[in-house]
């Protein structure tokens, strides 16, 4: 069975953008690999270094949120990235591989280094450890022989990054790391309820998992929808609609009266906004209720956590052997 490693910040709660565009296929994964989860908490300090309780918190949030999606722990290795030290190690030893010039091209690093202009003040003052996250998330991936990387395409850099690092490793100590391949699923990217084109917390237009009745409501209530249907009985246009987008998402079943209801129309928006929240409701309902028994039981959630971190760091000890081993600095075995 071929291993697959994926990472997730923990950030914050998952909303419906995670789920669909690669929770729900981790999912469909962990039944034909040999799945691990990281919980990349060293990754997410590199830009919250200056808010550890929110990181200590989304690390048990997140979990959470991953059981209730059906991530099943007897199938999957969850575990946290900072309890693994030879990943750590690791990266100390992939960074005399890669230069800075390379690390400031990498494009996904690029556009993040913008993005927080709040944070680092100029591009120029940007942290050595953020600068150098795609060198730490190589150590993750290849700490665990993961050949298949299921990623979504703001992340193919960091993956390219991660082989280069790879090959050149090898080519310099001799066959030690696998090199790993994007896993290309049915990576739909999700909008958000304003239209954008990702779904993302900071962007405030996001679906979480966690969302009750109350919150879907208001937040449907005010998502945009054909803005040349103005009154109740107007034609409307569904393909510029983010309600009928979220229709598509949550009732297949009664999407086709959706749509025609909508061109001829005999359908209020307020109508159809309720009936989608009420849909959405139903969708979320299943991944709620196992939250809920979930979150009864935090022992069993933080021995899930724990066993993943033990069975992940005999793996990654094993590994980290041939590493030095055949970089030479395994002064006394
Ligand atoms: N960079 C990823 C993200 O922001 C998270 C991540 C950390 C990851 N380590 C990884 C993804 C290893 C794939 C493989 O979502
Ligand atoms: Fe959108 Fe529904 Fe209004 Fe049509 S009727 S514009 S699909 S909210």
């Amino acid at each position: 069975m071929k291993n697959i490693l994926t990472g997730i910040r923990p950030t914050g709660n998952l909303h419906l953008g995670h789920y669909f565009g690669a929770v729900s296929n981790w999912v469909d994964l962990q039944d034909k690999y040999n799945t691990f989860i990281e919980i990349a908490d060293v990754q997410a300090l590199t830009d919250n270094f200056n808010n550890p309780d929110k990181v200590r918190k989304n690390v048990k949030e997140l979990t959470l949120d991953l059981l209730a999606c059906g991530i099943d722990p007897k199938k999957t290795t969850i575990f946290i990235q900072s309890l693994i030290p030879e990943i750590a190690e690791a990266t100390v030893y992939y960074s005399n591989l890669v230069t800075i010039s390379r690390l400031y091209r990498n494009p996904t690093v690029k556009t993040e280094i913008k993005q927080k202009k709040d944070l680092f003040g100029n591009g120029e003052s940007v942290t050595y450890g953020f600068l150098g996250y795609p060198v730490s998330q190589a150590a993750d991936i290849t700490m665990f022989d993961g050949q298949l990387v299921p990623v979504g395409e703001d992340q193919l850099p960091l993956l390219e990054q991660c082989r280069e690092i790879v090959r050149k490793f090898n080519s310099i100590y001799g066959n030690t790391l696998v090199e790993p391949e994007q896993l290309l699923t049915k990576n739909t990217r999700i909008k958000g309820l304003d239209g954008n084109e990702k779904m993302g917390k900071s962007l405030g237009n996001a679906i979480y998992l966690i969302d009750d009745l109350d919150t879907i409501s208001k937040k449907v209530m005010s998502a945009v929808t054909d803005p040349n249907k103005i009154k109740k009985d107007d034609k409307a246009n569904p393909d510029v609609c983010m309600v009928y987008y979220y229709h598509k998402l949550v009732n297949k079943d009664n999407l086709d009266t959706v749509c025609s209801e909508c061109k001829n129309g005999s359908r209020g928006c307020v109508a159809c906004k309720k009936e989608l929240i009420n849909k959405m409701m139903e969708f979320l309902k299943p991944i709620q209720d196992k939250r809920k028994e979930y979150e009864k039981n935090m022992n069993l959630v933080e021995q899930i956590l724990k066993d993943g971190t033990n069975n992940a760091r005999k793996y990654a000890i094993n590994k980290m052997k041939l590493v030095r081993k055949n970089m030479k600095i395994d002064y006394f075995e």
